[in-house]
């Protein structure tokens, strides 16, 4: 199926599909979605000391990367995904620029370089004695 860069309103990328006029994102903003679901409604609501995350459907990483951006706490997290995006697609997405995160891009290119249904292990440069997990499936 075709897949299109798109630029949405906050100004970060997310992936279009033209056949059926569908987003990764809300057109509103990648990264305003990902902020407002993903972490405020979810990661930061969440007392325990480790959390794990199953995200069906992982497509661009950004849930993921934001989430490696935010954590105060061990994350172990697992991505299911049917299609994955090609490494020429996540050279295209603009989110490390966006979000001003250049000092945290090996981890964005990292996520992608997971081999899948592998459990992998990234450490935090934030929480150097607590360890980021993820393993990504399809
Ligand atoms: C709305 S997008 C979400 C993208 C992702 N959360 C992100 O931040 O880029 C839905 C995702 O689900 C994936 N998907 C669709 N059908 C699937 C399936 N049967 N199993 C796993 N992933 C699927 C798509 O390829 C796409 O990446």
């Amino acid at each position: 199926m075709k897949r299109e860069i798109l630029i949405t309103s906050d100004g970060s990328s997310t992936i279009h599909l033209p056949d059926w006029n569908e987003q990764y994102h809300s057109k509103n903003g990648s990264i305003n979605e990902t902020y407002h679901v993903f972490i405020k409604s979810g990661l930061q609501q969440v007392a325990a000391d480790k959390v794990a995350i199953l995200e069906i459907g992982f497509g661009t990483g950004l849930n993921c990367f934001i989430t490696y951006l935010e954590a105060q706490k061990e994350i172990d997290y697992v991505g299911v995904e049917a299609y994955p995006v090609t490494t020429e697609e996540v050279e295209k997405m603009n989110f490390i620029k966006v979000l001003k995160a250049e000092k945290e891009q090996d981890a964005f290119y990292k996520i992608h370089e997971v081999s899948w249904e592998e459990k992998q292990s990234l450490l935090m440069k934030k929480l150097p004695s607590s360890q980021w997990r993820w393993a990504l499936l399809n």
